[in-house]
């Protein structure tokens, strides 16, 4: 349990978590400054670490030593400002003064400031989620005047900041469409470096996450800082580390140039952005993540994902009522789930060139509308899943006709393509009301259980031309894809939804705080797929991670790849099958139904279990993962060759998670195996001969 406590004689607070401490303090010109992030420790002991006042006598080079809990621009500092705001007579410094905090409970903290002359109140805002080491972080901003609005040019949500160590070095990830989540490990640069999107989504480019090490930490072993950003449109992270080995992050969303207003009596108040000291590696630092994902961000976390099939790669655009029916009859057949039919179904969609926009059924392709298919997906004891892209309007599209004005633009600017599609405006209410409007009525008209919601492309020309604080769009749009999700799905207990954003540019804490799970890739190449998965994996947790087992050759990467690695491949996520299965022989078909059948058996250890990254992607070739489930310690490895060389023996893999003192049972094998001999040692394998092996090993604890 958290614990809270303020101390008057220092005006400090301590924040205690399930297994670190986190202080902070006011100086006495009532700024917020950092005190302490790290191992557990307690009031006495925090005590010592807290500043004697008084000027250093070097103080001209760094009087606040990038301390500063919150880094406003104003005074004598100099790191990056994490608060920047412009009033409106020009004056740009910011002056804190104390009013006065609230300790709710064990686990949420708020302090409340006002700036010493101007009308702009801010509250620091800290909570931490009950059993975690999570620190939630945001900040609420208000013009408490009457006249004038105030320039929000910056307004991050936190500022991490981080103990002095010699070398850090930071992990992130980096990609582009088909390729996202590729994991880098680099040192840090001294200076700033920001991570971003200006792109009005989290990106396919960069993902809102950071962790920090100083260099020495392993998978297993070392201590990490970590901090992660609840939200899915423009962001910004910046390091900035000093000359003295001082580094801290500041975040939130938001892009350079981008100034929305705050009116006189408005609040905004910022995404979350989450910190998370760990011990233990990597590993234990994404394990972290992970629990806090499934235990305070998801909103049915406790459900076990369906196996789905999707009809993307099987028919692109050609969707014809006869077709689906006969992937749907022959999916059911395999032990499928949930049947979800992709893009093509409505308006003139027959390409991506038209039709987005008219969420009508497209009547020639299915005469009778979509009931007779959904009911058909229903007696054959599977749910029904609908593509959509409500942000989305192709310029061919009657309802570009006929509302041209409803789309980002700048007058005298070209409204640029891409995927010959727009982006609607989704911070204009009657837009946000007209998608909710259809939504709401197409999943409850044809009882649709699951929608895959859609982004494909980034913003650009994001003017509103009648608007007078055109920039409040960039996040107001974001707000509003959320509060149509949310009251979709209150409005439709039963209703499930994907995150697609043309694959994985749409994956954040803040969109899985409304989604069940994500499309993590276009890229379904089972190769491509381990880096992508280990990249996604090092924050997100497998039961979001949606995995698809496609054709052959693949669709981006021409290769072809044994079934059963494609199989092991998708089974270490949310399975899915999303190849052509009308066209598959027989043999095919039948093994799907076994790894089915036998993904159904794994899945509560896969998709509820503790992730345990035993060999990565990037090694020798051989990439090994495990998951042990937290309840019988069962386990499932997942063990990947990419290509056999010189007839090398086999190595052993050490597990890990397992409990020492028992005893593991192979469940195909019988093999009786000590758990203190599996992780000092490790496993073999036993894998196939050949390129593209795998395995797929579970035991079961004694
Ligand atoms: C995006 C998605 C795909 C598919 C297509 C349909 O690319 O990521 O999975 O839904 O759109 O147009």
């Amino acid at each position: 349990m958290a614990e809270i406590v303020f101390d008057e004689d220092t005006r400090s607070w301590l924040i205690r978590t399930a297994a670190t401490s986190y202080a902070l303090r006011l100086t006495e010109d009532d700024t917020p400054s950092h005190v302490y992030w790290g191992p557990a420790l307690t009031r006495d002991q925090v005590s010592d670490l807290i500043p004697e006042t008084g000027q250093r006598w070097d103080a001209f080079n760094d009087p606040n030593e990038g301390l500063d809990e919150l880094a406003v621009d104003g005074g004598t500092r100099y790191w990056t400002p994490a608060l920047q705001v412009r009033f409106a007579d020009g004056t740009r410094a910011l002056e804190w003064r104390y009013l006065s905090h609230e300790i709710d409970g064990e686990e949420r903290l708020r302090l409340r400031f006002r700036d010493r002359h101007y009308p702009l109140s801010i509250t620091l805002n800290y909570r931490v989620p009950p059993g975690t080491d999570v620190i939630e972080r945001w900040i609420e901003l208000t013009n408490d005047g009457t006249e004038d609005a105030i320039e929000v040019i910056r307004s991050d949500s936190a500022t991490w900041v981080l103990p002095v160590r010699p070398g850090y070095r930071i992990s992130h990830v980096t990609g582009r469409w088909a390729a996202e989540s590729q994991l880098l490990r680099e040192p840090v640069p001294h200076g700033e470096v920001t991570f971003g999107s200006r792109r009005g989504i989290t990106s396919h480019h960069a993902n809102p996450w950071v962790m920090l090490d100083d260099g020495e930490t392993t998978e297993r072993h070392g201590e990490v800082f970590s901090a992660a950003l609840a939200w899915s449109g423009s962001w910004r992270i910046t390091t900035t580390r000093s000359s003295t080995g001082r580094l801290t992050v500041t975040g939130g969303s938001g892009q350079d140039g981008v100034v929305p207003r705050l009116a006189p009596g408005d609040t905004v108040t910022t995404p979350v952005f989450a910190g998370l000291y760990t011990e233990g590696g990597f590993g234990a630092a994404s394990r972290a993540w992970h629990s806090y994902t499934l235990d305070h961000v998801l909103p049915h976390p406790g459900e076990l994902r369906p196996v789905l099939y999707n009809s993307w790669e099987a028919t692109g655009f050609d969707v014809t009522e006869a077709g689906q029916r006969s992937l749907a009859e022959k999916a059911s057949t395999l032990g499928v789930e949930l049947f979800v039919m992709d893009d093509g179904w409505f308006g003139a969609r027959t390409g991506d060139h038209a039709g987005l926009g008219d969420w009508q059924v497209n009547r020639d392709r299915f005469p009778d509308g979509l009931k007779p298919l959904v009911d058909q997906v229903h007696r054959l004891g599977m749910k029904f899943g609908l593509w959509v892209e409500p942000e989305m309007v192709n310029p061919d599209s009657d309802l570009y006709r006929a509302h041209p004005d409803w789309v980002l633009h700048h007058p005298h600017r070209t409204r640029s393509e891409l995927r010959q599609q727009l982006v609607l405006n989704f911070a204009r209410p009657d837009v946000a009301g007209w998608a909710h409007g259809w939504l709401d009525s197409l999943v409850g008209e044809h009882g649709i259980d699951f929608l895959k919601w859609d982004m494909n492309r980034p913003f650009s020309e994001a003017g509103w031309p009648t608007d007078g604080d055109p920039d409040r769009l960039w996040v107001e749009h974001t707000h509003a894809v959320y509060a149509i999700l949310d009251r979709l799905r209150a409005g439709h207990p039963g209703l499930r939804i994907e995150a697609c954003s043309g694959g994985g540019g749409r994956i954040d804490f803040g969109i899985m705080a409304r989604t069940d799970q994500v499309w993590t890739s276009d890229n379904t190449d089972a190769l491509d797929r381990l880096v992508i998965q280990h990249g996604y994996g090092q924050v997100y947790p497998a039961r979001a991670m949606s995995a698809w087992v496609t054709d052959d050759p693949n669709f981006v990467t021409h290769r072809t790849t044994p079934l059963r690695f494609r199989f092991h491949v998708a089974m270490a996520g949310v399975l899915g099958i999303g190849g052509d299965i009308v066209g598959w022989p027989e043999e095919d078909l039948e093994y799907a139904r076994e790894q089915i059948a036998l993904y159904k058996e794994i899945r509560p250890v896969v998709q509820h279990g503790r992730l345990h990254r035993l060999v990565p992607p990037e090694t020798d070739g051989v990439t090994a993962l495990q998951y042990v489930a937290a309840d019988d310690g069962s386990t499932v490895v997942f063990v990947f060759r990419q290509a056999a060389h010189f007839h090398a023996p086999e190595r052993p893999i050490r597990l890990g998670g397992l409990d020492v003192a028992a005893r593991y049972r192979d469940a195909d094998t019988g093999k009786v195996w000590h758990g203190a001999a599996l992780l000092a040692h490790g496993l073999l394998p036993g894998l196939p001969d050949g390129d593209f092996a795998s395995a797929l090993i579970r035991l079961t604890k004694l």
